[in-house]
């Protein structure tokens, strides 16, 4: 069986061994130095002022939706865009905070909301703030998302969860909105086990993060912030400001485990991508151009493609059923993220009145598939996933 996920870790003994002697010798497991030491290493290689780094990415996910609250950035009633096609935890903050979730369809070639379907949306439905995810390594044309959010005053944050590393004009994305968020869980492109992280470059929004990562006090702030928040808030006493709550929060904090695995993981982070993209092209290029029973998927606009797994979408239903079969005890497959969200129970549970027209994301849903892309494969197994998504196409290409 190929699995999707084959190891905890990259170089997963040299890891596990470093960890055990860590945790055997540390002073400290709860959030301290090298949790603030991954901070500065991510935040560096991402390109970005800072990294706040949290227990998972659906964390960072409702903490950068709160902290914009909390700033008064956004209201409780806003409508927030969201792409139809996402993981579940992106669009659910947007409920369970009470903003109002408007769902944009994405292009079929490249999974991604582009600026048309953004353009078409807001015909429709005025946004205050995007909050766009970057599917499977790939993108649309965010640079003209982002333009089309300038000039309308929408706040663009981006859910970088499972595009870490990949560059599209010149860019890392992750880089175009004010925000933006990731996650190092076990299956994603670097894993710390659980973890996630907001990388920004406004001070403010830094700040509020921190305060809403832990409890809503002012704990991981600089002396600087600190002596400014009591001030506003005439905090005078040392013993209750270590018991102050200033603004609404939650406990998203990681431990020290999860921070020097990161440190250990963030190493080899180029190697892994560069990896993962040398599969990608072995595996995709082969399955999308052999056969025409899968729609074609775009890429060449890209300049850094990095993604953990391989969608591929059928021309019909029938086609993509087939291949679950063919699959089946070889190769583990899943839907293509979470499908189309206003398919998923949650949706229409809380929005019932509203009708969306996400045809392309509904197509994904219910003919799409995706697969391994880990940077263990090995090229017998590349050769058998390539083998099993091209067997016996009657209609193959020449
Ligand atoms: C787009 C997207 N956002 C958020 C998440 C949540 O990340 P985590 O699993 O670290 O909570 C995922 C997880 O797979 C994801 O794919």
């Amino acid at each position: 069986m190929i699995r999707l996920i084959k190891s905890t870790f990259y170089k997963e003994e040299e890891t596990k061994k470093k960890l055990c002697n860590f945790i055997s010798t540390a002073k400290q497991l709860s959030f301290g130095q090298e949790c603030e030491k991954f901070e500065r290493k991510f935040a560096k290689w991402q390109g970005r002022k800072y990294c706040i780094f949290l227990n998972s990415g659906s964390s960072a996910n409702l903490a950068i939706i709160q902290a914009l609250l909390n700033l008064g950035k956004i209201k409780k009633g806003d409508n927030v865009g969201f792409s139809a096609l996402t993981w579940a935890t992106n669009a659910m903050p947007l409920f369970q905070l009470g903003l109002n979730p408007i769902p944009i369809d994405i292009e079929l070639d490249t999974l991604n909301v582009s600026s048309e379907k953004l353009s078409e949306t807001l015909k429709k439905y005025p946004i205050r703030m995007l909050f766009l995810t970057n599917i499977l390594g790939f993108c649309d044309d965010i640079d003209k998302i982002k333009k089309v959010c300038d000039q309308k005053n929408i706040i663009l944050i981006e859910d970088n969860c499972e595009s870490l590393g990949t560059i599209y004009k010149g860019k890392k994305l992750g880089n175009f909105g004010v925000a933006s968020t990731f996650s190092f869980y076990v299956g994603h492109h670097m894993s710390t086990v659980e973890g996630g992280a907001v990388c920004t470059d406004s001070d403010q929004l830094a700040t509020m993060l921190k305060l809403v990562r832990a409890h809503g006090w002012d704990r991981n702030l600089s002396e600087k912030r600190q002596v400014r928040i009591r001030n506003k808030f005439k905090v005078n006493s040392s013993f209750y400001s270590r018991y102050t709550f200033y603004d609404l929060g939650y406990n998203f904090r990681p431990t020290e485990i999860n921070g020097f695995i990161g440190n250990l993981q963030i190493e080899y982070i180029d190697e892994i991508i560069k990896k993962r993209k040398a599969n990608f092209i072995k595996i995709a290029i082969p399955i999308y151009s052999k056969t025409d029973k899968y729609y074609p998927i775009k890429f060449d606009h890209i300049n850094f493609l990095s993604n953990f797994a391989i969608p591929v979408i059928c021309k019909s239903q029938k086609v993509r059923d087939e291949l679950v079969k063919r699959c089946d005890q070889k190769i583990e497959i899943r839907p293509v993220v979470g499908g189309d969200m206003t398919s998923q129970p949650f949706f229409y549970k809380y929005i019932k009145h509203l009708i969306f027209e996400n045809h392309n994301a509904k197509l994904v849903h219910q003919q799409g598939l995706y697969l391994a892309n880990n940077p263990e494969l090995t090229e017998q197994e590349i050769s058998e996933i390539i083998k099993i998504f091209t067997h016996n196409s009657h209609n193959s290409k020449k």
